[in-house]
């Protein structure tokens, strides 16, 4: 077992741990039962997490007379809205969960994000824990305290700031995770190297099978390092006022893909498009080399992820429509993450919309 401790600047009490192990979700009420955090327990998930993993989850909250509910909503990127937001809080209303609560935000991106920013403005506020069961949410939505729901215009459009008390990964969950589902995560990781470790990188392009192949030894180094790279730039920018801007490298036009195909693409795919078109840019203005590009997109494309979207599919005239809604954009300039080599990155306001609707139409 890995403990990996966030130390927030800001607000020093709101510092937490992550920690990583195999086999950790079962100890979770023993944990809460010993060291309570609330009077009562609202596990969050959805519909597939449920069957798989949150009756367990609920059953053994009850055997330690734990005062816990179990709600849940339908799976998909479709459910993280404002009504699904509304119909939890109803729910948790309904069953009469009151300040001395905690959320147990137990799922992928969707759950973490959703509940989450429910824990963020129930009763103004109450604690949450981020159960992550995807490698995306590993190393990625659950550390940082961004929680949001979408909107028609924009993804993450609606949100907050709130940190967790605490972050439960547990490699186990990786087991019955969809091939689909690791690539996801896998992108992120990626990023993660590309925007500032090298020797990361490295290590992913040498392990890339056994990664492929659930090696879980070896994910579990992976997922510590990525979550230590998340760890340290949330650390220096929980607000997202710098560094942290440097994790979204080749979020602004995946993000855009996203919503313009109304996320019936999957986050990974569309950061792998985003992040070709990053890495293109950064070789067209004279940043990154062309073996680099290369490299960057040879591995995202081993891992089955696409760098390339048909004008079929989109226009780029949609995808620059959707970058207008972009939180990135302040004084009408949008902060893009260019790369100067794998694993450096940095925040360009010199990249106009021009400079895109060229790069998306080639
Ligand atoms: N997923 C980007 C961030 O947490 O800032």
């Amino acid at each position: 077992m890995e403990i990996c401790r966030v130390d927030l600047k800001e607000e020093t009490g709101n510092s937490y741990d992550i920690i990583i192990g195999a086999g950790l979700i079962g100890n979770l009420a023993i944990e809460l039962k010993q060291k309570p955090v609330a009077n009562a327990y609202a596990i969050i998930t959805d519909s597939n997490v449920k069957r798989l993993y949150g009756e367990t989850l609920l059953k053994n909250f009850q055997a330690k007379n734990l005062h816990a509910h179990l709600i849940s909503f339908p799976a998909g990127e479709k459910s993280k809205s404002r009504d699904t937001k509304e119909k939890v809080e109803n729910e948790m209303l309904n069953l009469g969960f009151g300040r001395d609560s905690c959320i147990i935000a137990l799922g992928g991106g969707v759950v973490g994000d959703l509940a989450g920013f429910v824990a963020a403005t129930y009763m103004r506020g109450i604690p949450c824990i981020q159960v992550p069961t995807t490698l995306l949410a590993m190393v990625d939505s659950s550390i940082g305290g961004k929680v949001a729901v979408d909107t028609m215009h924009a993804k993450n459009a609606i949100g907050a700031f709130h940190q967790p008390k605490k972050v439960i990964i547990d490699m186990n969950f990786l087991k019955t995770l969809p091939k689909k589902e690791l690539a996801n995560g896998l992108a992120e990781m990626i990023k993660h190297a590309l925007i500032s470790d090298r020797d990361f990188f490295h290590f992913l392009e040498k392990n890339i099978d056994k990664i492929l192949n659930c090696d879980l030894e070896t994910l579990e180094q992976a997922v510590k390092r990525s979550c230590e790279i998340k760890i340290h730039i949330v650390e220096e920018d929980e607000k997202e006022k710098g560094l942290r801007k440097l994790l979204n490298y080749g979020h602004t036009i995946g993000h855009a893909i996203e919503s313009a195909l109304k996320y019936k693409i999957s986050h990974g795919q569309a950061i792998s498009i985003g992040m070709s078109y990053a890495a293109k840019l950064s070789a067209k203005n004279g940043f990154l080399d062309e073996g680099s590009v290369i490299r960057q997109n040879n591995l995202l494309e081993y891992i089955g992820l696409p760098h390339k979207l048909s004008h079929r599919k989109l226009k780029p005239r949609e995808i620059l429509e959707h970058i207008q809604y972009d939180k990135k954009i302040i004084n009408k300039k949008l902060n893009f993450v260019l790369l100067n080599s794998i694993g450096d990155a940095f925040v360009s306001d010199d990249v106009s919309m021009e400079d895109l609707k060229g790069i998306l139409g080639e």
